[in-house]
């Protein structure tokens, strides 16, 4: 799960992703990173943090890095938040297979930053929630 600052919108994704396959028995590795340095080494936002409780899920314990070419080669599948999320690491991509396993998390929809906005949490939460949902559900069977 990529986005801009990793401390926002990815680490909900990853929180949401690790709890729904928990939750059903999948054996998934979830991870989060962003493409920007700002905030490397700290825990999340501490929106993200209470938004993330209050739905029952822990993500204080992460800590925000760098996405790293070395996870086109440990990932399957690299979902991003926004266009210039898309493009930062497409651009980053060696070859045709690494850039396969990029998308928007959303599929054709974004998820935008919610940084500048403390109303934005919830409703970003639910997005994200909605787009994991939708990724999980064929594996659930
Ligand atoms: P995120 O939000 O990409 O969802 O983690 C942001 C967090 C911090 C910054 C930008 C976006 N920043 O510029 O510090």
């Amino acid at each position: 799960m990529v986005c801009l600052g990793n401390i926002c919108r990815s680490p909900l994704a990853h929180g949401i992703m690790e709890h729904l396959a928990k939750e059903n028995g999948l054996d998934w590795e979830i991870e989060s990173a962003g493409t920007g340095n700002w905030h490397v080494g700290e825990g999340p936002d501490r929106r993200s943090t209470r938004t993330a409780r209050e739905h029952g899920i822990d993500i204080s314990k992460q800590i925000c890095r760098l996405f790293r070419i070395s996870d086109f080669d440990y990932y399957d599948k690299i979902f991003v938040m926004d266009r210039s999320n898309l493009s930062d690491i497409l651009s980053m991509a060696r070859n045709a297979e690494d850039a396969k396993k990029v998308a928007l998390l959303l599929g054709d929809k974004i998820v935008p930053d919610p940084y500048y906005d403390d109303t934005q949490f919830e409703p970003v939460f639910r997005m994200i929630e909605a787009g994991c949902k939708e990724i999980i559900e064929p594996y659930l069977h």
